[in-house]
């Protein structure tokens, strides 16, 4: 059986990281979605949280399965016995970081990893940004699964009425 990793925050789960999870799960015979935590990044949802909306919107997949891990991904694959990280590459401004740690990844622990390149319809996209963006009011609507929409909509409203 061929296992790959998806590694990340998914803080939340966009559409970017759906479309290179997806691709892959056509690849893999089980893609693992694993949700780092981390403990020195703030988020906007609890690693539980982000777990119960990728589970979701990865449902219709069938062979995706979610999880989490802390520490380093390595130990996780170790451990999980998944020899291989697929990343998604947006840009080549992703490139450096993304060589080094799948060099350094390789060299602790002989874990491969694979690049699929990102659709060019989502290669601007990142949590960071829609999550600024809904912060602010803007319309993510185009960038997000509709069940991330409404639960950024509830969450953003939740927090303006907490800071009023
Ligand atoms: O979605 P992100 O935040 O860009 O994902 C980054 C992630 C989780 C893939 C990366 O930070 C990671 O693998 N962290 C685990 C710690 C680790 O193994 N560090 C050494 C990397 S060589």
């Amino acid at each position: 059986m061929r296992r790959a990793v998806c590694p990340g925050s998914f803080d939340p789960v966009t559409l970017g990281h759906l479309d290179i999870l997806g691709r892959a799960s056509t690849i893999y015979d089980e893609v693992v979605v694993a949700v780092l935590i981390n403990k020195k990044k703030s988020s906007l949802y609890t690693v539980e949280e982000r777990m119960d909306l990728l589970r979701e919107v990865t449902a219709s997949y069938g062979n995706i399965k979610v999880d989490s891990f802390y520490g380093l991904l390595v130990d996780y694959c170790r451990t999980e016995e998944i020899p291989v990280i697929v990343k998604g590459l947006r840009a080549i401004s992703d490139f450096d970081y993304e060589l080094q740690m799948a060099q350094m990844n390789h060299g602790l622990a002989g874990v491969e990893t694979m690049f699929m390149t990102t659709n060019p319809l989502y290669s601007f996209l990142s949590s960071s940004l829609v999550k600024e963006i809904a912060t602010y009011g803007g319309d993510v609507s185009g960038l997000v699964p509709p069940l991330v929409h409404a639960s950024l909509v509830e969450r953003m409203a939740a927090n303006r009425a907490a800071n009023a």
